[in-house]
C-alpha cells in the first residue's frame, strides 16, 4: 500500500480477535515509533509492552474508555521522559508523534489499534503509574492498544474539510 493510503485508510479499531502479536512485529511497531520526530531529537520517549491479561484487564477499573484491552492481546503505553528532555515542556508533543507512528505501522502490518488517553486525567494517570512502577520524571501519555482485528472494519469516512484550512492567514 502506497504510504498516502496507508495514512487515509487508518482507523481506530477496538475489537480484536484472539491471534497474538509476534515479539518481532512489537519490535517492528517499536521502531516506527522511535522514528519519530521530536524535539531538538531529543527522542524524550519510554515504552511499556503490557501483555498480561489480568494487567490488561485491570485497567479498564480506572480508565473509562478502555473496553478495547478487553480483547487486546497487547498495549504500549508511550511515556515521556522528562529527564531525556531538551528544554521543558515538548515531550508531550514529540511522545504524540512517536504514538501516531505506532498506529500507522500496526495499520502498515495489517494489525489494529487505538489510543486510549492518559494524560492529562488525574486518575488515569495514576493508575496507570501505580500498575507498571513507573520511576519518578516518567509521565504516561497514551496507551496503544492493538491486535488483529476482529472481523473486517470498513474504510473510514473522509476526515477531509476543506473549510479548516486558510491560505496566506485566516
Ligand atoms: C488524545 C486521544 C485520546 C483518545 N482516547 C481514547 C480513549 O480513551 N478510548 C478510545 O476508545 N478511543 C480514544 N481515542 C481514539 C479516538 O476516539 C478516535 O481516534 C476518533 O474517534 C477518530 O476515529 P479514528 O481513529 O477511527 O479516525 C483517542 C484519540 C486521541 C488522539
Amino acid at each position: 500500500m502506497e504510504a498516502i493510503d496507508l495514512i487515509l485508510t487508518r482507523r481506530s479499531v477496538r475489537s480484536f480477535s484472539s491471534e497474538p502479536v509476534d515479539q518481532e512485529e512489537i519490535e517492528t511497531l517499536l521502531r516506527a515509533a522511535m522514528q519519530a520526530p521530536s524535539s531538538s531529537n531529543s527522542q524524550p520517549w519510554q515504552f511499556v509492552v503490557i501483555s498480561d491479561r489480568r494487567m490488561l484487564e485491570s485497567i479498564t477499573e480506572f480508565h473509562p474508555f478502555s473496553s478495547a484491552l478487553r480483547t487486546a492481546p497487547i498495549a504500549i503505553l508511550v511515556c515521556g521522559d522528562s529527564r531525556l528532555e531538551v528544554g521543558t515542556g515538548r515531550w508531550i508533543q514529540s511522545c504524540s508523534a512517536a504514538a501516531e507512528n505506532l498506529l500507522l505501522a500496526a495499520h502498515a502490518r495489517g494489525l489494529g489499534g487505538v489510543w486510549l488517553g492518559i494524560q492529562p486525567e488525574e486518575q488515569r494517570i495514576q493508575g496507570i503509574k501505580r500498575l507498571v512502577e513507573l520511576p519518578s520524571g516518567v509521565h504516561p501519555l497514551a496507551l496503544i492498544a492493538i491486535g488483529h482485528p476482529a472481523g473486517k472494519y470498513e474504510a473510514p469516512m473522509s476526515h477531509y474539510q476543506p473549510d479548516r484550512v486558510h491560505y496566506n492567514g485566516w
